[in-house]
């Protein structure tokens, strides 16, 4: 087993952790991971449409009553996501007032905006105040890290330009990102993310300060993901140069190289992308919207597809048991044999 400072922060067995993934489902997912003895992540689902802290709250109640184990929620506090108030407002409520909620929803991962939306927010201060809930926020550059840390968060995500999805106009690989957070902020906890896949990518990550690695793209070639079976097909033949930076509606995101895809701008510089996000029509944004619905349907060329560059080290599609199992015993491996080089 590997103990680290997020493992006991969280009472986890495992230092692994799923990435939200919205607007799909991961339900089923955040539930064998959980299980497994990681920690399985709820995604915010509300962009196709339907009531967040609804979604969310159902989320929640499948989990608690499928597992006893501790679990996660994210909140993409972005201007642009609908009903992210009502999520910082009403979410706090309705685990406060639930035993087993409380207790097992501890995670509570903010993206992709600010990270005070939640820490301000009155019923999140008096749940934090009142259970062991923790805040973290996903930082893909120092500057950013240094908000969250003026926020109080608990801890951060370290989230490079390689991982799959919702990215930032930073463009900071993961390996550089975690050498540069871990000098500034050597003793924030820290949980890594993005082209994450294997065991020796979780020993490097611990390495390099983190205390947990959290994976996006590894896990959606899973056999419990709720991704469409042609999604993960993709995964095992798929390269890393068969991804790409891409800006639309929802900002900055790395998808695979699709017909959707390329008809989207992949501009250099983060005023050229804002200066495209700002001049995206209202027809547009419907349209990129339907290319979600699209795709959780199957349709991989016209749907968007967003995955990571570790797509270019996982070869099948395989149980979450197994999947972790196999990282924690090449990591215990590879951190023995490190060790033995010390003379
Ligand atoms: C399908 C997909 C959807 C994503 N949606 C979100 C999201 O809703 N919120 C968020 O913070 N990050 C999102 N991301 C980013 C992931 O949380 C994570 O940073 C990324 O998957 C890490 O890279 P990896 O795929 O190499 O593991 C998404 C990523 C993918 C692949």
């Amino acid at each position: 087993m590997i103990e680290t400072n997020i493992t006991k922060m969280f009472g986890i067995k495992h230092p692994i952790f799923s990435a939200p993934m919205g607007p799909f489902f991961t339900r089923d997912l955040a539930l064998a991971v959980s299980e497994a003895g990681g920690l399985g992540v709820l995604s915010n689902v509300n962009i196709v449409g339907t009531d967040p802290v609804d979604e969310h709250k159902a989320s929640i109640e499948y989990m608690i009553e499928h597992t006893d184990k501790p679990f996660g929620l994210n909140i993409l506090t972005s201007r642009n996501n609908p009903g992210v108030r009502q999520m910082v407002r009403s979410l706090p409520r309705i685990v406060m007032g639930n035993v087993k909620m409380r207790d097992q929803c501890k995670y509570w991962l903010t993206s992709a905006g600010s990270s005070r939306i939640l820490a301000e927010s009155k019923s999140f201060q008096e749940l934090r105040k009142n259970s062991e809930v923790k805040h973290f926020h996903v930082a893909p550059a120092v500057w950013l890290a240094q908000k969250c840390v003026n926020s109080g968060v608990d801890g951060i995500v370290v989230t490079g330009t390689e991982g799959g999805g919702h990215q930032s106009y930073e463009r900071v690989s993961t390996l550089v990102l975690l050498q540069q957070i871990n000098k500034n902020f050597p003793d924030l906890p820290k949980i890594a993310c993005g082209g994450f896949a294997t065991g020796e990518s979780l020993a490097a990550a611990i390495s390099l300060g983190a205390g947990a690695i959290a994976m996006g793209s590894r896990f959606i070639a899973s056999k419990q993901s709720e991704f469409h079976e042609k999604y993960k097909g993709l995964i095992p033949p798929g390269n890393p140069q068969d991804t790409g930076l891409y800006t639309g509606s929802f900002g900055p995101i790395r998808l695979y190289k699709n017909e959707y895809a390329l008809s989207h701008p992949a501009p250099s510089s983060k005023e050229e992308m804002i200066a495209y996000e700002n001049s995206i029509s209202p027809e547009q944004r419907v349209k990129d919207l339907g290319a979600y619905d699209r795709v959780y349907n199957g349709d991989i060329d016209t749907g968007a597809v967003l995955l990571g560059q570790s797509i270019g080290i996982i070869d099948s599609i395989d149980d979450v048991n197994d999947i972790i199992e196999r990282i924690i015993n090449k990591a215990e491996n590879v951190i023995r044999t490190n060790s033995s080089m010390l003379k």
